[in-house]
C-alpha cells in the first residue's frame, strides 16, 4: 500500500529532535523556526514532558470518557490559571479542526441558528463546518459548501453590522492573528465592535486560538491583546507540543448537557499527561513572557535586512514579507542553510513559528542563515 499523495514533500527525513534542533537520518541538524507547523511550544523532547508521558504510559494510556479521569480536571485547573480564563469549562478533543467543529456546533445548539460569519483569508480546519468557514475554495468540497458561511473583510464594520442583524447567524469565528492566511490582524476597534455586536444580537463569538494561542503571541491568548471576551475559545497545536490534542473552552454562561458533545479519544490519559506537562513547563520557564520579550529583538533584526519589506505578527508568531514569492527561498533555507520556516497563503510571506523557549542567540543564528541565503 502507498500513502495517499496529498503533500508535496521536501526530501528531509527527521529521526530525532531536541529543543529547537531537528536531526535527519544523515545526522544533519536543522534549526527549527517552524515548530513543526506551529506545534512545538516548549521545545522538542523537553525532558519534563518526556518524563510525564513515559510515567503515564507505564500506568494507563487510555480508557473511555465514561469513567473518571482526574487528569482532565487537573489539566483544566492548570490551564484556567495560566490563561486567566477561569470562567470557562473545557471540552477535550483531538485536533484543531475538531475543536472548531465542536465550537460551531455548540454555537448552533445554543442559538438554534446555522449561518456563520468568517473572515477573508481565514483558516479553521478541514472538517465539515470548519472547512466551510475557511476562506479557500480549493479545499471545500460540494458537501462542505452546503454550510451557510459569509466571508467579510477585517474592518468592514458596515458589512458586519448588516450581516449580523439579519438574525440567522449562530457564530462569528475569528483568528486574532491569522496563521496560514498570512499574519493579518483585526484592529482592537474592529474586534471590540464585533464582540459588542455579537452580544447585542445573541451571536456566539468564537476565538480560534489554535495557532495564535498558547503563548505564541506574547500573551496566553492572542485575543487578550484586545479588550474582548469570546464566548468560546478553541485550542490545539502548541497545547500538546506534538501530542495530538485539542480543546474547546466554553464560557460558563453556555450550559452543558449529557451527550451534547462527545469523543472516543479526546481527553485520554496520555493526552492529559502531555498537556499538563506543557502548561507546567510554560509556567515554570515563563515562556509566554519569553515570546513577548523576543519580539522587538526579532523585529529590529528583520527590518535591518533591506529585502524584508514588512514584519507581521506578534510575539513569536511572525511573518517576514518580501517583494517576491518566497517558495524558492524557503526551499533553499532548508537545503543550503539547514533552517525550517513556513509558507502562507500570502505567497510573499515567510512564516516564523519557533518553539517558545528560543533565545536571542537562536534569533542571531536564524538571521545569519537568512542573510547568507539572500546574499
Ligand atoms: C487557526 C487554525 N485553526 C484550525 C486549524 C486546524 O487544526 P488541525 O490541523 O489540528 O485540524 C489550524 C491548523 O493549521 C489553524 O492554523
Amino acid at each position: 500500500m502507498k500513502m495517499f499523495d496529498v503533500y508535496p514533500l521536501y526530501d528531509v527525513t527527521p529521526v530525532s529532535a531536541k529543543g529547537n534542533i531537528v536531526t535527519d537520518k544523515k545526522g544533519k541538524e536543522y534549526l527549527d523556526f517552524y515548530g513543526g507547523h506551529g506545534v512545538i511550544s516548549i521545545g522538542h523532547s523537553h525532558p519534563y514532558y518526556l518524563k510525564k508521558i513515559k510515567e503515564q504510559i507505564d500506568h494507563i494510556g487510555f480508557y473511555s470518557n465514561y469513567i473518571k479521569n482526574p487528569k482532565q480536571q487537573e489539566f483544566a485547573t492548570k490551564l484556567g490559571k495560566l490563561s486567566g480564563c477561569k470562567d470557562y469549562n473545557l471540552f477535550l478533543c483531538n485536533s484543531g479542526a475538531e475543536a472548531n467543529e465542536n465550537a460551531l456546533k455548540m454555537a448552533s445548539f445554543q442559538t438554534g441558528k446555522s449561518r456563520v460569519i468568517s473572515f477573508a483569508n481565514s483558516f479553521h480546519g478541514r472538517t465539515s463546518a470548519a472547512v466551510a468557514a475557511t476562506d479557500n475554495e480549493k479545499i471545500n468540497a460540494p458537501i462542505n459548501k452546503q454550510q451557510k458561511v459569509t466571508f467579510l473583510a477585517f474592518e468592514d464594520i458596515e458589512g458586519f453590522t448588516t450581516e449580523i442583524k439579519k438574525g440567522d447567524v449562530c457564530a462569528v469565528i475569528i483568528e486574532a492573528i491569522q496563521g496560514i492566511g498570512g499574519l493579518d490582524q483585526p484592529t482592537t476597534e474592529f474586534f471590540e465592535k464585533v464582540a459588542q455586536l455579537c452580544k447585542e444580537n445573541g451571536v456566539i463569538l468564537i476565538a480560534d486560538e489554535i495557532q495564535c494561542g498558547y503563548g505564541r503571541s506574547g500573551k496566553f491568548f492572542a485575543f487578550q491583546h484586545h479588550k474582548i471576551q469570546p464566548d468560546i475559545i478553541t485550542i490545539a497545536k502548541g497545547m500538546g507540543n506534538g501530542f495530538p490534542v485539542g480543546g474547546v473552552l466554553i464560557h460558563e454562561s453556555i450550559k452543558a448537557s449529557y451527550g451534547v458533545l462527545g469523543t472516543t479519544f479526546g481527553g485520554n490519559h496520555l493526552a492529559c499527561a502531555a498537556s499538563i506537562a506543557v502548561v507546567e513547563v510554560m509556567k515554570k520557564e515563563n515562556l509566554v513572557k519569553n515570546a513577548a520579550n523576543l519580539y522587538e529583538y526579532f523585529k529590529a533584526k528583520a527590518l535591518a535586512i533591506p529585502e524584508v519589506k514588512n514584519v507581521k505578527g506578534k510575539g513569536l508568531m511572525l511573518g517576514l514579507e518580501f517583494d517576491f514569492e518566497v517558495a524558492e527561498l524557503r526551499k533553499n533555507l532548508i537545503f543550503n542553510q539547514a533552517l525550517f520556516t513556513g509558507g502562507a497563503k500570502n505567497k510573499h510571506l515567510l512564516r516564523i513559528l519557533p518553539p517558545l523557549n528560543i533565545t536571542k542567540n537562536d534569533i542571531d543564528v536564524f538571521f545569519d542563515a537568512l542573510k547568507a541565503e539572500l546574499a
